[in-house]
């Protein structure tokens, strides 16, 4: 384990599942993997002759003509009837999970799973299919158990960066399709909790620290994921910000703060992507846990955004039987501790109406309807591998983040004589991120829990067939000196720096790990023309910035990470990422000086944490309210290191001739230029800045584009702005309500150059 990180307490009962997947894993591998040659052989010829035995033999069965079978029925109709012909035991079988591998003693049904973190039966006799789901932050989770391949995609976070609604699109489209081919037939990805610490171990799932931003992109994944039929799911609802205790920790933040941030990224990503599932998170808000928050399940995601589909509890994340029902939990997952027998004992015995559990049911039913499962049921294949790596190359090239380029140290010329390639891994692979995102990479297996991955995607190599006739030298990190006598008699250095981040963590810095702060520094001191290529989750403080030439943050980069980047080094690809967080110089400046860690559990401090009055054991008071990310550093006139939407490329652009027009609506139209000699592509921001009696942080996101230009071209774009990110939260009215007032929209290529302003007055 490094010593960078910080273990942190979590419920004895998710460690358990995360730490052992390995009777699973056994029993996968004598079936999957037999050594013998007899038995795959064997297991072949059934493959190709069952298929076509079963289609001839199988008679059709009963419910192929049920009146729940009629397409042309609402979700709900179908639900509905389906409903109808449901014992109580049924009723129940659909409100809990299975189990998951490595979770507990198995139960009996354990054999109907596909490997994936969980499972809810179906209805066979009536022609409702299992749910079959996986986690699948950045892709396919454990894949390797079943002797198959999934494309890592690059980081959340990372993917973010590209602002690129499309780019997500083809994020949620790819997982959709290798999630079905690998016969699964729900998702468990789509994070979208805001940066609100960004030390949280899981900030590389997410997609940074702007409503607006994240829940656009998050909800384009969610759409085009669902569109291959799997039921689509966003998490972890809500205000789940921080690793540290998060099964215990109580988020203590005002309705107006969690409305106008957290929530407002969930909005967005529902009312976009339309996920039919919803999963609740670990911690508790205001004093009631997620998975049993009447307020967040009920008020705001049924009442308030009319959420149709369903809710599962993160794993373990459910405390009660009859508070979670009432509150609006609809499932379960992953086992069946509150949602078996002591439910349908609470129904039996009068305490939960039959009504509160066939709305569940419904719901269930409704989502499967909803998102294609029984009219397109999974049938397992083999994954597009060439596809998907063009894929994740494209999205990457699209989110590397140019940060820093003196005197055009970049993009490098091909013919160069010496190139220095130096770094942690940097001559076999890249750095991915851990946990329950993990994706398994090719050839290796099942990686353990918290295990550092590194995907095989080479920097050596990709910059070796840049530069082929370059005498390009690789050293380790190991050896500080030696890697700057290297950097010394190179023409330029390269250095990949790595932060490792995981579910299950949290970050006690914001620093490179590893010495490699000393390494950089070093290595520019003996090379001034120093290139840093950052794979980090989360912001780092860059001590030696001053020092190198260029600095390109990567994120985690996927399957094919080495190869964007070099795409970028040499100038194949002009980088256009813009940061969807900020990099604040220290951690002095973020919100809050410490990731505030659980108590010691004493006897008598032991949190009360399952039954009806199952309460969390400590708060973390989120006092810093709506100023989340930049909103804080702006208000609290910090200056930053890098600011969020900062990026920079190879060209350059300028802004003019802004107008607003308001009246219904609000557009904001403006005109970008390509000042600069290469063909470039500019993610253009446009803020606002309420009037002063909203009492907001000085600006807001509140609309972005991406706009393609060859050099000297010039381009009017419009950009619409819905009303409600010009809205605050009223909780008084307990909506959302337009201040009447002068309102600034500015517009820029990064929230602290912003060249274009207008005045207008909103009523
Ligand atoms: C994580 C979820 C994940 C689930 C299943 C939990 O510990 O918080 O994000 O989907 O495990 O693996």
């Amino acid at each position: 384990m490094p010593a960078h990180t910080i273990y942190l307490y979590t419920c004895a009962v998710t460690s358990v599942h995360k730490n052992a997947l390995g009777w699973y894993s056994m029993i996968s591998n004598l079936f999957w993997r037999p050594r013998k040659t007899v038995v795959p052989a064997l297991a072949l010829l059934a493959a190709f002759t069952f298929p076509v035995f079963a289609q001839r033999s199988r008679p059709e069965p009963a419910w192929a003509h049920a009146a729940w079978m009629n397409k042309s029925l609402s979700a709900d109709e179908r639900a509905d009837l389906v409903l109808k012909e449901l014992t109580l035991d049924e009723k129940i079988d659909l409100i809990h999970g299975e189990g998951m591998p490595g979770w507990g003693k198995p139960k009996p049904n354990y054999y109907l799973g596909n490997g994936g973190a969980g499972f809810v039966l179906g209805v066979d006799r009536l022609g409702i299919p299992i749910i079959q789901m996986s986690d699948a932050a950045y892709g396919v989770r454990s894949s390797a158990m079943n002797g198959r391949y999934s494309t890592a995609l690059p980081s959340n976070v990372g993917a973010a960066a590209s602002w690129d609604p499309e780019a997500a699109c083809q994020y949620g489209a790819l997982i959709g399709r290798e999630l079905r081919a690998q016969g699964y037939n729900m998702t468990l990805g789509g994070g979208v909790n805001l940066t609100r610490e960004p030390r949280n171990g899981r900030t590389f799932e997410y997609q940074g620290e702007d409503p607006v931003l994240a829940g656009t992109l998050v909800g384009n994944r969610i759409k085009c994921e669902q569109g291959q039929h799997v039921i689509g799911d966003i998490k972890h609802y809500a205000v789940n910000d921080q690793e540290s205790g998060r099964n215990e920790v109580d988020a203590i933040i005002s309705k107006r703060a969690m409305q106008e941030t957290d929530l407002l990224a969930f909005d967005i990503g529902i009312r976009i992507g339309d996920p039919q599932a919803v999963m609740c998170s670990y911690n508790a808000i205001n004093g009631d846990f997620a998975c049993e928050n009447k307020y967040l399940l009920t008020d705001v995601l049924r009442k308030q955004w009319n959420f149709k589909g369903f809710v599962l509890s993160d794993w373990g994340g459910t405390h009660s039987t009859i508070k979670a029902s009432a509150a609006g939990l609809d499932n379960e997952e992953p086992q069946e501790n509150f949602y078996g027998a002591s439910y349908k004992k609470a129904v039996e015995d009068g305490k939960i109406p039959v009504a509160e559990l066939d709305e569940h049911v419904h719901r269930i039913l409704r989502a499967e309807f909803a998102a294609g499962l029984v009219d397109n049921p999974v049938s397992k294949s083999v994954v597009d591998v060439e596809g998907g790596l063009d894929t994740a190359q494209h999205i990457e090239e699209s989110s590397i983040v140019l940060l820093k380029n003196s005197k055009h140290l970049l993009p490098l010329d091909k013919h160069l004589k010496t190139i220095a390639i130096i770094g942690d891994h940097a001559d076999m692979g890249m750095i991915s991120g851990g946990g329950s995102a993990q994706v398994d990479p090719p050839g290796t297996g099942n990686p353990h829990w918290l295990e550092h991955v590194w995907f095989p995607t080479s920097p050596l190599k990709t910059v070796i067939a840049k530069a082929p006739t370059a005498r390009v030298e690789y050293a380790s990190s190991a050896d500080v000196a030696a890697a700057a006598a290297l950097a010394k008699r190179s023409d330029v250095a390269i250095v990949y720096a790595q932060q490792w981040t995981s579910e299950g963590m949290d970050l006690p810095n914001l620093s490179l790990p590893d010495n490699q702060d000393a390494l950089i520094a070093a290595v520019a001191a003996a090379n001034p023309k120093t290139i840093v290529i950052l794979e980090t989750g989360t912001a780092v403080t860059m001590p030696w910035l001053d020092q190198v030439g260029a600095v390109a943050e990567a994120w985690y980069g996927g399957s094919r990470g080495a190869e964007a980047v070099a795409n970028v080094l040499f100038g194949d690809v002009n980088p256009s990422g813009k940061l969807p967080m900020t990099f604040p110089k220290s951690e002095a400046d973020v919100p809050h000086q410490t990731v505030v860690q659980p108590p010691p559990h004493s006897e008598s401090a032991s949190p009360v944490m399952r039954g009806e009055d199952a309460k969390p054991s400590f708060a973390v008071h989120y006092d810093e309210g709506v100023k989340v990310g930049y909103k804080w550093y702006d208000a609290e006139k910090k200056p930053v290191l890098f600011p969020f939407g900062f990026g920079l490329s190879y060209t350059t652009f300028s802004y003019k001739d802004l107008q607003v027009s308001s009246g219904s609506s609000t557009t904001v139209t403006f005109t970008i230029t390509n000042t600069g000699k290469s063909a470039g592509t500019e993610i253009a921001e446009v803020y606002a800045a309420l009037p002063a009696a909203a009492e907001e942080p000085p600006k807001r996101l509140v609309g972005f584009t991406r706009v393609k230009l060859a050099p000297g071209e010039s381009k009017s774009v419009s950009v619409a702005v819905e009303p409600k990110f010009l809205s605050i939260f009223d909780e008084a009215a307990d909506g959302f309500k337009l201040v009447p007032g002068s309102y600034t929209f500015m517009v820029g290529g990064s929230s602290q150059e912003l060249p274009l302003t207008k005045a207008v007055n909103l009523n």
